[in-house]
């Protein structure tokens, strides 16, 4: 079984995440993403809250489920027997940042890969903290995010 983590820190998750985690589904047996803290953001919302986000916006996508973890991914990769790490990639600048993650990622945990999947046009700009912004003013946040947590994210947010 092949088995891979898409990991990120989804303060919240957005549409953009979505498109890469469906084509990792149809790539992959077995797909978890992974809520993992990244110490340099300061997250809005809480670990348990991003979970339920996400597992409410994955429904229905076969062969995804949903973890958090608070420690290095390399170990988490490990300790799952998780064979690729899978990542979006917006610009050229995401994969400068990329590049360097999966260089310490591969030093760290040499049995997995980290694969790069390309974002969906559509995706380019999205990301969470343009959605916490638009949010928090009141905004209209439907065409960024799942259908279904549209409601959360802006009562949570505003
Ligand atoms: N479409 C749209 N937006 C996307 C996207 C896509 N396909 N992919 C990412 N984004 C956005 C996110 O919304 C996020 O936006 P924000 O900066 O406004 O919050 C931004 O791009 C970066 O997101 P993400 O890929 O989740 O990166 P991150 O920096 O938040 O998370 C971790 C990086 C959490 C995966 C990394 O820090 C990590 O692995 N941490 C665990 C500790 C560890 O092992 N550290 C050593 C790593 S070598």
């Amino acid at each position: 079984m092949k088995k891979a983590v898409c990991p990120g820190s989804f303060d919240p998750i957005t549409n953009g995440h979505i498109d890469i985690i469906k084509r990792a589904a149809e790539l992959f047996d077995e797909v978890t993403v992974l809520v993992v803290t990244n110490p340099d953001k300061k997250c809005v919302f809480s670990p348990e809250e991003r979970c339920r986000l996400i597992e409410k916006a994955v429904e229905g996508i076969n062969g995804v489920k949903v973890d958090s973890f608070s420690g290095l991914l390399a170990d988490y990769v490990k300790q799952n027997g998780i064979s690729a790490i899978v990542k979006g990639i917006r610009s050229s600048s995401d994969f400068e940042y990329e590049f360097q993650m999966a260089l310490a990622n591969r030093s760290l945990a040499p049995n997995a890969e980290t694969v790069f999947i390309t974002a969906d046009p559509q995706n380019m700009y999205v990301s969470s903290s343009l959605i916490r912004q638009i949010a928090a003013f009141g905004g209209n946040v439907s065409d960024f995010v799942p259908k279904n947590i549209v409601e959360e994210i802006e009562k949570r947010l505003k």
